[in-house]
This record gives structure tokens, C-alpha cells and sequence, in this order.
């Protein structure tokens, strides 16, 4: 719920901006190298990363639990006049699109979903053979980052070797990753990790 709250303000965050910005530098050269076309962006909240992407795919869809959430996306999409960008209100763990993507990219959201491998397995189903999953979120912390909300009930970060044993396992090859950026929150460091997959068949 508190990402509805948060949905009319979130793109006020500089540091928001700049690991969107970032990440999206990071996800262009694949983009690039590989000709992929169609990206779905899990958790996509505001479409803050989507839209350093949008000339860079010719379709992207958003999807997000949050209603405020999506609200503001599609009032940035209009306002941007985004042709290539659709956001969908939906728990695709719950109900999955009927299409297959290039690639798939997500930014700090798998570690609000308990089942991670569940997770990975409906990532790996909503790519075409060739496509890739591009995985940005925490390294591993000690619970700190969430201190501030005592009902949050998901992954302190993930151990990037764990994360790749899981990708292997639902699937994907050629997994690698390597820290991206770190957040600065409350004097601390927190770093984010980037874990690439690849769906071969
Ligand atoms: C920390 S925010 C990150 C948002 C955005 N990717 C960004 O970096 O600005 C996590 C987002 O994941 C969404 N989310 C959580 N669980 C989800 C699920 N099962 N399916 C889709 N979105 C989910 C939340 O609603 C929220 O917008």
C-alpha cells in the first residue's frame, strides 16, 4: 500500500533519476548488440527506467501491483506522448501476459517477492527463446535498508551467487553480474547489483 502513497512523489528522488539513468546505460548496449525490440518492465512503478528506454525499444509494457502507481505512469505516458508505452495494473505472478518479450528488466522489486525462483520461472516464461532477463536490485544487506517500514516481509538483498544458482536452475545461461550503483541512505552504502540472463530456447 505504501507504494501507493509514495506514487504522486516518487519520481522526485534524484537518486531515483540517477539509478534509472544508470541502469539504463547499462541495459542499452544489450538492447543494441542483440536487436531486441519488446521490453516488459516488472515493477515498473512510475515507468522511471522505461522511459530513458523508450527510444531505444519499439514497445515497452509496464506492469505494477500499485494502482497509484500506474495511475502515474499512464498520465506520463500521455503527457509524454509516448506511443510505444502501455502500463498494465497486474500481478503477473498471479496472471500472465499472453506474450513473449526480448527482454525483460526489473529494478529493486524482486526483493519484495518472497518466492524469488517462482519469480524467475514467470520472468522466463514471458521471454522469447534468444531473450534476456536483466535483474538490477540489492547486493545482500542486513536488514537496515528496510528499517524504516517494520511490516516489510521481503529478501534483505540477495547473495548474487545464490541469485545465479536460481537463474540456472529455472533456465537461464550465460548469468553474470556485477555492481552497478550504490544508494546512500541514512550515512550507509547500499550497492545494486546487475544479473543478465539469457533464454536460449
Ligand atoms: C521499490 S519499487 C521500484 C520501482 C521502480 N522499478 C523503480 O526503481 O523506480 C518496487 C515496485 O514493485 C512493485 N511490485 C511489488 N510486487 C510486485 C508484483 N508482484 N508485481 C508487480 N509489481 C510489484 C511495487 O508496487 C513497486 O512499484
Amino acid at each position: 500500500m505504501r507504494f501507493d502513497e509514495a506514487a504522486a512523489t516518487w519520481d522526485e528522488s534524484p537518486a531515483r533519476q540517477e539509478r534509472s539513468r544508470l541502469l539504463a546505460q547499462e541495459l542499452i548496449p544489450i538492447i543494441q548488440t542483440n536487436n531486441l525490440k519488446t521490453g516488459l518492465d516488472f515493477g515498473a512503478a512510475t515507468g522511471l527506467l522505461s522511459v530513458y528506454l523508450m527510444d531505444h525499444l519499439e514497445d515497452i509494457t509496464l506492469v505494477d501491483v500499485s494502482e497509484g502507481m500506474v495511475r502515474e505512469a499512464g498520465r506520463k505516458i500521455k503527457q509524454l506522448e509516448a506511443k510505444n508505452i502501455e502500463a498494465h495494473h497486474q500481478d503477473l505472478l498471479a496472471e500472465p501476459l499472453s506474450r513473449k518479450y526480448d527482454i525483460l528488466y526489473t529494478l529493486m522489486t524482486l526483493h519484495h517477492i518472497r518466492d524469488t525462483e517462482r519469480a524467475l520461472s514467470v520472468f522466463y516464461n514471458h521471454l522469447r527463446p534468444g531473450g534476456y532477463c536483466c535483474i538490477a536490485d540489492l547486493d545482500q544487506e542486513d536488514g537496515s535498508f528496510h528499517a524504516e517500514f517494520p511490516d516489510f516481509d521481503g529478501h534483505n538483498g540477495f547473495d548474487q551467487r545464490a541469485l545465479k544458482v536460481l537463474m540456472e536452475k529455472v533456465g537461464f545461461t550465460a548469468v553474470h553480474s556485477h555492481i552497478f550503483f550504490s544508494i546512500e541512505q541514512n550515512g550507509r552504502q547500499y550497492p545494486l547489483f546487475l544479473m543478465v540472463g539469457k533464454r536460449l530456447h
